[in-house]
């Protein structure tokens, strides 16, 4: 069995530093939702947000329900662009009086979260804003305007994964973020 650490090229984001981004964001969520009088949702995408969407409402002392929803997008890569696969969806009778906080673990193309964002707002949620730990600016396609309402860290175009995040749904158990060595995704 080959040893994770050893398809790691760098170590961008280490526990200590997770755990300072997380203290940050739920400050700023805290702080913006502390005096709404709607029901907080934390809506977590699966798979890859599962251990920020833990630590992060733990430290957020408001009363929030939890929810989730896997959802992947076909963009700019298939000729199906437009299109939003819910593979497990949000299903609540109280979505016109909700607020709802996505989190995400990255935001890339931007072309999911858009998608999703869109078909929240679609049906009647009061509000949706966005929490990505990871936002790739420079790899947002063009057309889209989207910009994360709360980002832990803004990183360079490089395949990162660890904390959830996968390449062929390995590495998620890491507990870091770290810079996949190219050659492991070249083999
Ligand atoms: P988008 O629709 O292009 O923004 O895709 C976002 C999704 O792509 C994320 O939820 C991840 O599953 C995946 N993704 C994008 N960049 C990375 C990366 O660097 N590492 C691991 N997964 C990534
Ligand atoms: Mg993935």
């Amino acid at each position: 069995m080959s040893h994770m650490e050893q398809d790691i090229a760098k170590i961008l984001f280490d526990e200590k530093e997770i755990g300072l981004i997380c203290d940050r964001l739920a400050a700023e969520i805290t702080r913006d939702y502390a005096d709404s009088e709607r029901k907080l949702v934390v809506l977590s995408i699966l798979k890859g947000s599962l251990p920020f969407t833990a630590d992060l409402i733990k430290r957020i002392p408001l009363p929030l329900e939890l929810d989730f929803m896997k959802v992947s997008s076909y963009g700019s890569r298939t000729t199906s662009s437009g299109t939003l696969n819910k593979e497990l969806d949000l299903n609540r009778d109280d979505i016109e009086k909700i607020d709802i906080l996505i989190v995400e673990d990255i935001i890339d193309s931007g072309n999911t979260l858009s998608r999703l964002k869109a078909d929240l707002l679609d049906r009647k949620a009061h509000s949706v804003k966005i929490c990505t730990l990871l936002d790739k600016p420079s790899r947002r396609e063009k057309t889209l305007t989207l910009t994360p309402d709360y980002s832990g860290a803004v990183i360079p175009d490089e395949f990162v994964v660890g904390y959830g995040l996968d390449y062929g749904e390995k590495y998620r158990n890491l507990p870091y973020v770290g810079v996949l060595k190219p050659e492991v995704y070249k083999k």
